[in-house]
């Protein structure tokens, strides 16, 4: 009976765990009075998210989450798009 519940606990745990990991958020910056880039970063950590977008490459932000498993996409702006796809150098620098 005792190795029925600890099967099924592991299960809730692992399901939990795997469901965590499919939790993705969009990380926008525009607004007022916006948490810093410490607390969203925190936040993110407390909803366990497993994967984040950003929509710059905010240095600050990108340091923090090193420090992180989240999984980080960093989009590149309609504008930028068509340059970067187009040009390697303009890719390399592009930040
Ligand atoms: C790519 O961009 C660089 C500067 O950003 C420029 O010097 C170079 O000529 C460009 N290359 C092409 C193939 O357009």
């Amino acid at each position: 009976m005792c190795g029925v519940a600890l099967l099924f606990f592991s299960l809730l745990v692992l399901s939990d765990a795997i469901a965590a990991r499919k939790i993705g958020v969009n990380y926008g910056r525009l607004g007022n009075n916006l948490p810093s880039a410490y607390q969203s970063i925190e936040i993110l950590r407390s909803m366990r998210a497993g994967s984040v977008k950003l929509y710059d490459a905010n240095p600050e932000i990108l340091r923090l989450l090193a420090r992180t498993n989240i999984h980080v996409s960093i989009m590149v702006t309609n504008d930028e798009i068509i340059s970067i796809a187009a040009n390697q150098t303009t890719a390399n620098k592009w930040d």
